[in-house]
């Protein structure tokens, strides 16, 4: 069975991690930049370990630059998604990454990224939300400047505010006054923790940067106690199975804790991380969660209605995005 038609809700897509090889590859050639190095002999990303992963994601990214290369990049991205389903995604979106989190250019990286988002709306039916996402190895002071970017361009389009990158490089409370701002400005709040750390960073997380949602959050399964605290306060995780197995943060896919969280009473959503890095699309995420536990569109359509109740978005949004799911 295939699930490629199956209507989806993502809700952890790093923006640049989405871009197609092809795509990185066709902007390296138009400004003459020599990015052989990070690509594998068949096309495909090349690194050995997460760390690696995030040197070889920054060298992709290097040659985004204008933010008209953002808005084509975000055309590619929504192409991608549609073609596999996905009727709502939320973009994780890096203001280091657009005009080094100035917020003046901020402004016009969003606005032609916004653009790119409502044609591809009009052209695929997707809907698009940006999340903007701090990168925690740059360090609490490049987060501060994230998050005031953040907070100074909240509205329709920019409705959250996160944290990825490095996650063993700095504990929460160290970004404690970004995700203050950035709540207080009206944002919705999602921080990656429990990829790499333990439930003490997942448990940190939650009571220091008083987030919505985590992003992946599967070593919460070593604390029982912790389990039960997430289900009962009805946080939501971003579980990004094909990219945990991928960059071995987990072992087998049959041994993934999506399955034990799940049983567990926790809402779990399943998105995927950075898809061309991870060889993996949402169609091939739900075929392989289909071989591994035998979950059927019945699941699959209970995830999506989890993941549509955790959306950084407004009530009209979600009630659009609820026909599509019907
Ligand atoms: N983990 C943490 N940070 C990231 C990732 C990831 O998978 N992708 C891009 N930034
Ligand atoms: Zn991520």
């Amino acid at each position: 069975m295939t699930y490629r038609s199956l209507p989806k809700v993502e809700l952890h897509l790093h923006f640049e991690g989405a871009a197609p090889p092809e795509f990185i590859r066709q902007l390296a050639h138009e400004k003459k930049v020599d990015l052989s190095k990070i690509f594998n002999s068949d096309g495909t990303y090349a690194y050995r370990d997460f760390d690696h992963f995030l040197e070889v994601y920054e060298g992709a990214t290097s040659v985004l630059k204008s933010p008209e290369d953002f808005a084509r990049l975000c055309t590619a991205v929504a192409e991608q998604s549609a073609q596999h389903g996905v009727v709502y995604t939320e973009l994780f979106i890096s203001p280091d990454f657009c005009g080094g989190s100035d917020v003046s250019a901020w402004r016009e990286y969003l606005a032609a990224i916004k653009e790119g988002a409502d044609k591809a709306e009009a052209q695929h039916g997707i809907t698009i939300k940006g999340v903007a996402t701090c990168i925690r190895h740059f360090g609490p002071e490049m987060a501060k400047q994230s998050a005031l970017c953040a907070a100074e361009t909240v509205g329709d389009f920019l409705t959250g505010f996160g944290m990825g990158g490095a996650e063993m490089m700095h504990r929460p409370s160290d970004f404690a006054y970004s995700f203050d701002m950035a709540r207080e400005a009206g944002l919705q709040l999602t921080c990656h923790a429990g990829e790499w750390g333990g439930p003490d960073m997942v448990a940190d997380t939650i009571n220091d940067l008083r987030v919505e949602r985590i992003g992946h959050g599967i070593n919460a399964i070593k604390d029982r106690a912790l389990v039960d605290r997430i289900a009962a306060a009805g946080i939501v995780l971003e579980v990004c199975p094909g990219s945990n197995v991928f960059l071995n943060a987990s072992g087998d896919l049959k041994d993934h804790p999506i399955k034990a969280l799940r049983d567990a009473g926790v809402k779990v959503t399943v998105s995927t991380d950075d898809p061309p890095f991870f060889q993996t699309t949402m169609t091939k995420e739900y075929e392989d969660l289909a071989a591994a536990f035998g979950w059927d569109e019945t699941d699959f359509n209970a995830l999506n209605q989890t993941a549509l109740d955790a959306a950084f978005c407004d009530a009209a949004t979600k009630d659009k995005i609820a026909k599509r799911l019907e």
